[in-house]
């Protein structure tokens, strides 16, 4: 079978990671036909907006993108181009798996969590104005439809990814009538689901047992901001964002993108660490049933990454992005 996928190189490091995982796709012998488009400020002056109308067409024909990072100015300029395509996507839930990679500096060997987060609601509602001057008010959204899509994804990943247990993330103690909403339909979800063990905590609380004790957690699942944070902390778990796989979930599209931003400090040099795009196409394959390529990426870059001899500078080694591409791909091909 052929699958066509859209492929938005990004600006920044961003050309270079998205080269880099495609080269590493395709060696794990899906057959995929990419169709590429851009995206980002530097497409401005060619097409009038960084989000192309060409790369909307294709999204919405192939249903699946991998997206390289694309840089946003901070104040002024162009908004977002990642907030765009998912607000005109409807990517309603953001799915992080946090597993820890050997050879990884980090606090912990054994991490596998995964976090799902709420991405259309909460505070990033965008609803802010000014009471009086002086006194700002933003209001935190919590829907019941939304919420009620953001648990039930919570229970199908964990059940398609066999996981025991699902934790709903909260602040119902402080925020009674939003977060108790939240929970509210998490429990009635949770009896439809028997077989997952279900559990609440409180985000503060959770923040300090994931540091601790990280083992004691599974799938977690919480609204925008508290998925924000705590994805963040997840990814730093595992050793930081140039690892972090990232999957944006919609009704019937998903894009699948790296944590991490398009890091203008190194783009251009051909040493940027691109496992994270390599591990977001990863699970790209895992989306579409290609299980087996999905675990042959993850093993390629368990080993290449353990034996520590093709790594990129973050991670310790000195090998260029491409050097490190070849030896997963070397990697790939003992096993099929
Ligand atoms: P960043 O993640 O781009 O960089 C932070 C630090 O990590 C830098 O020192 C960078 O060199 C390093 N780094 C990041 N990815 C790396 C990789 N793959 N290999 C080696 N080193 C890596 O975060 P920053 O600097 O805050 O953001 C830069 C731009 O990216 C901003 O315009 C921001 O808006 C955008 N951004 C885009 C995202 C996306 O497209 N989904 C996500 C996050 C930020």
């Amino acid at each position: 079978m052929t699958y066509k996928v859209t492929l938005i190189p990004g600006d920044g490091i961003g050309p270079e990671v998205a080269k880099a995982a495609r080269k590493v796709i395709d060696a794990a012998g899906v057959d995929i036909e990419w169709e590429v488009h851009p995206a980002g400020g530097d497409v401005i002056n060619r097409y009038g907006t960084p989000l192309p109308q060409e790369t909307i067409d294709s999204i919405r024909n192939t249903k699946l993108a991998l997206k390289g990072p694309i840089g946003t100015p901070i104040g002024g300029g162009f908004s977002s181009v990642n907030v765009e395509l998912r607000r005109r996507f409807k990517l309603y839930a953001n799915f992080r798996p946090a597993k820890s990679i050997k050879g990884v500096a980090s606090r912990y060997a054994d991490v596998d969590l995964i976090v799902i987060r709420e991405n259309t609601e909460g505070l990033y509602s965008g609803l802010e104005h000014f009471v009086v001057p002086g006194v700002v008010e933003s209001q935190r959204i919590i829907t019941q439809e939304a919420s009620e899509r953001i648990i039930r994804a919570a229970f199908k990943i964990a059940k398609r990814f066999k996981r025991k247990k699902v934790t709903v993330v909260h602040k119902a103690n402080i925020l009674k009538l939003s977060d108790g909403l939240f929970l509210e339909i998490a429990r009635e979800i949770a009896r439809e689901n028997p077989d997952i063990i279900y559990e609440e905590s409180i985000v503060d609380a959770t923040a300090m047992k994931l540091v601790m004790d990280p083992s004691q957690f599974d799938v977690l699942v919480m609204e925008n901001l508290f998925g924000d944070i705590i994805s963040d902390l997840t990814s730093g778990l595992i050793g930081g964002l140039g690892v972090a796989p990232s999957a944006n979930l919609g009704v019937d599209c998903a894009i699948f993108e790296a944590v991490h931003g398009s890091a203008p400090d190194i783009a251009g040099k051909g040493v940027a660490n691109p496992t994270a795009l390599i591990l977001s196409g990863a699970l790209m394959l895992f989306h579409i049933g290609e299980n087996k390529a999905y675990q042959n990426i993850y093993k390629a870059v368990s080993k290449v990454i353990g034996d520590g001899k093709h790594t990129t500078s973050d991670l310790g080694g000195n090998a260029s992005t491409m050097e490190y591409v070849e030896a997963l791909v070397k990697e790939i091909g003992k096993k099929s």
